[in-house]
């Protein structure tokens, strides 16, 4: 088991996550942070901390985002551990905003 990020990270990065994670098993990407699989002790803290609740349990990842766990594993080859919680991207959405645009 792991745990995945999911789109509605993307351009936001909130970072609460980081804050809360007790082995550094995000990633950051360019405009999203990713779980790596072999780092993650499946603790589930991060799931509730993200206000755009883009964190799921490997197990629970809607459908439609299925892609994603293979992708966080993927990106954290390429891309730095974040060890520091910063400020969000200036792109960032409210969780409301993000349900009102997928309709
Ligand atoms: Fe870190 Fe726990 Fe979230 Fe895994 S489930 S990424 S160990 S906070
Ligand atoms: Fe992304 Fe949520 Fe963490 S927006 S950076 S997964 S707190």
């Amino acid at each position: 088991m792991t745990y995945t990020v999911t789109p509605n990270c993307d351009n936001c990065k909130y970072t609460d996550c980081v804050e809360v994670c007790p082995v550094e098993a995000f990633h950051e990407g360019p405009t999203m942070l990713y779980i790596n699989p072999e780092t993650c002790i499946d603790c589930n803290a991060c799931v509730e901390e993200c206000p755009v609740e883009a964190i799921y349990a490997d197990v629970d990842v809607p459908e439609k985002w299925a892609s994603y766990t293979a992708l966080n594993e993927e990106k954290c080859e390429e891309y730095p551990v974040i060890e520091e919680a910063k400020d969000p991207l200036p792109t960032a959405k409210t969780l409301e905003e993000l349900q009102a645009a997928e309709g």
